[in-house]
Order: C-alpha cells, then structure tokens, then sequence
C-alpha cells in the first residue's frame, strides 16, 4: 500500500472527540448513559443569536465574505475586548475562524518552524500540543501538580524555555484543570517572552466562564508587556453555546493576522457568513444569557464538588473556570481490576453507564474529566452512580 504523509504518524485523533463517538453509538443502540464526556454547553444557543442567522439566510447573506471576516463581525470582537477588558485592537488584528480551535491551527502554522519548542503546560487540552506537531515543532510540556492546585506557575514555565523556544502557549481558564494563570505570573511570563522575542499565545476559548472574583485581565497584561508578540485566541463555542456555530477569533499583531488570513485563504476560506451573522449579534447584543449560563454552571460545580467530597478517594481541586471537574481516582483504583484511569473509565462506562473523559487524554493518568455541561438531575444521578461504583470497587479504602 502506497505509504501515508509522515505528518500522519506525528499525531493522534482527538481522545476527547472519542468518548462523544462511544457515547452516540451506545445511545443509538438504546443505552441509558450519562454523559459526562461532552465537552460542549448543554444549553440552546440564546435566541437572538439563532434569529440573527434564520435574518441572514432570509436576506440571502449567503455568498462568499473576506477571508478574515465581514469588517462589522471583526470590530465587534474589537468593541467586545475593550468593553470587557480595556484593551485596543484594530479590525486589521483580527481574524474569524472555524472556532477557536481553527484560530490556535492557524496560529501554530503561521509562528513556529520545524525544529522550534513551542511550552505548553500539562494536564493539557491535546489539540494544543498536536497542532505544534502539525507544524513540525516540539512541544515541550510543563507539569502543573494538583497538590499545587495545577497553578501554571511561571518559572516552572520559564525553566523549560531554551535557544530553541519559539512559543508558550497558556490555555486559563483550562481544560481539563479549571485553573487560571495569575496576572502576575503571565506578566512575568510576558515579561520574559519579551526579552528573549518569544511568542505568547493565550487559548482563552473558557475566558467568559470565571466562577469567583479572581483577576483574570490576560489581554491587559498581555498588552502591557507584549503587545507585538502576544496572539489571543478566543471562541464563541463556550461562551454562547455555539459549538457547532464553528466560529472562533484570533487577535494578533497585523502581520501575524495577515499570514492566518493567507493560510486560511487557502485552506478554509471564510467562516460561514451565517455564523458570522450570528456570532456579531452573540457579540454585541445582551451578555445577559452568558451570566444566566454561567450561574448555572457555578451552581452546578458547587453542588458536584459536594457529593463527590463524599468520598475521600475521590481527590479534586475546585474548578475556578471552565466547566470540567478534574478527579483523582488513583486512590479508588481497584487491586485486582481496572489498575488504570483508562480501564477506571472503561468499566464506569460499561458497568455504571456514566461517560467521563480518562486522564490519559490529557496525559495524566489517574485522573478522570467530568464536565457539568449537562441538566443537574444527570449530575445527580451519574455522581451517584460514580459514588457506587467507586464504594463497590475499592471495598478496602472504604472501611480504612
Ligand atoms: C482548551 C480549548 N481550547 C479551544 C477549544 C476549541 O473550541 P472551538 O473550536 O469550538 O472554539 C476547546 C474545545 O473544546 C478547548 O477545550
């Protein structure tokens, strides 16, 4: 058989996207599941956003736009950015893309080179250090610790920098920990990068999704230490249950988002006229369905952490943002089954009936993803399945 490119080799498909396929397959064949695994909101797309586009294609607007976007859709991002955070950008430093994950692939394209080290830190969303490998670069990861909170610290970020570093990638808030990065250690990430000339690229795609009052001024910081090498990418997957919308944004130097808009040229194109009409009024209409949203979810993370408290084999920090629960289950691991976090979330699937993400996807092992993207009876229901099934597969821990 004629051989595939390399580049094929380098990379592995989505293990998150996984679990959504194992789910929809069972739940076709009429199995109950509870699905912890989705890593999308479970709520509508708000109204005024879904009315925007039925608007668009009523009117036709259904042709061709630029490649980087209709000037109303890039200004909004603009006027969002400033409004929320107190920053500048011109319509000429931005790019709208198929979703943020697009924004992060035209990024790694346009900035890193075979042979660069790009530094993310781990646990890690898996796109991000799969895309540095599409563009032939090395990831180099940084472990955050859970007794530390998985805090992205930054001189174990600048410890890994060497002669070959041409990025950093920090992902806050993240998937799959729920931890920000603190102001001060991105500005003296920031700091630094500037220095030694080093790109900093923030995946702030959870960024409206911030459940107490931290500081979490990224692009402020950014602007104020790095502004010509700072490349934000953000999203309205998260922030405005539009998943499948595929309509994310990256805010970079002008000539950064002129190198993106020549590879997307070539690649995808524009993102569709209609999300594009949607995204500009999500953008620029009420904020109020975000903040309805985002309460939701914080009550449902407080309720979550609850339950699971129950059990002390069950270890976790509290999220501060996102809307994932990351669990140790190191300590429910039984003796004489399951011995790993992947076969701990194979038997939960087949036994208990409850999907959740295994640590391994986010290369760290022992540890479990709930996401409380879905209704609080599923979140219930399925902790109560997970606190079963952990008491009847780990009897010794329970009585020690
Ligand atoms: C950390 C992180 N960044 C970016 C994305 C990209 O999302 P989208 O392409 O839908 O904007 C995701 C999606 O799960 C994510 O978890």
């Amino acid at each position: 058989m004629t051989r595939l490119a390399d580049r094929t080799a380098r990379i592995s498909s989505s293990p998150t996207m996984k679990v959504t396929t194992t789910v929809d397959r069972l739940r076709r064949q009429g199995v109950d599941i509870i699905d912890f695994g989705a890593g999308e909101p479970d709520f509508g797309t708000p109204a005024h956003v879904s009315a925007a586009a039925h608007a668009a294609i009523d009117r036709d607007f259904t042709k061709y736009t630029p490649v980087a976007g209709i000037a109303e859709l890039r200004r909004a991002i603009c006027d969002r950015y400033r409004v929320d955070y107190g920053v500048e950008y011109k319509e000429s430093e931005v790019i709208v893309s198929a979703g943020g994950k697009q924004a992060l692939f035209n990024t790694a394209l346009t900035l890193f080179n075979p042979g660069d080290e790009v530094i993310t830190h781990a646990p890690y969303w898996p796109t991000l250090s799969e895309q540095a490998k599409l563009a032939e670069a090395t990831p180099v990861l940084v472990r955050t610790s859970p007794e530390d909170g998985f805090a992205i610290r930054s001189d174990a970020i600048l410890n890994a920098v060497t002669a070959r570093t041409k990025g950093i990638i920090i992902n806050s808030p993240c998937n799959p920990t729920g931890v920000l990065i603190s102001e001060d250690d991105l500005a003296i990430i920031a700091q630094e990068a500037a220095r030694r000339d080093i790109w900093v690229v923030v995946d702030l795609c959870y960024e409206k999704l911030i459940y107490d009052r931290t500081p979490h001024n990224v692009p402020a910081v950014l602007q104020r230490h790095c502004r010509d090498l700072a490349v934000i990418c953000g999203s309205a997957s998260k922030a405005y249950a539009m998943t499948g919308w595929r309509c994310g944004w990256t805010i970079a130097p002008a000539h950064v988002v002129a190198a993106q808009s020549a590879v997307q040229s070539h690649s995808t194109s524009n993102v569709s006229s209609i999300t594009q009409q949607a995204a500009l009024a999500a953008l620029t209409g009420s904020q109020e369905p975000v903040t309805l949203m985002l309460n939701e979810y914080r009550t449902r993370r407080d309720n979550l952490c609850q339950w699971l408290a129950e059990d002390p084999r069950l270890g976790f920090c509290r999220p501060a943002g996102a809307f994932y629960l990351f669990v140790d289950v190191s300590g429910a691991l039984s003796v004489d089954g399951f011995r790993t976090s992947a076969d701990f979330a194979e038997a939960l699937l087949n036994e208990a009936r409850v999907a959740v993400t295994p640590g391994e996807a986010f290369d760290a092992p022992g540890f479990i993803r709930i996401s409380y993207a879905t209704s609080m009876e599923n979140l219930r229901e399925g902790s109560t399945r997970l606190l079963e099934f952990v008491a009847k597969h780990a009897p010794q821990a329970a009585t020690a």
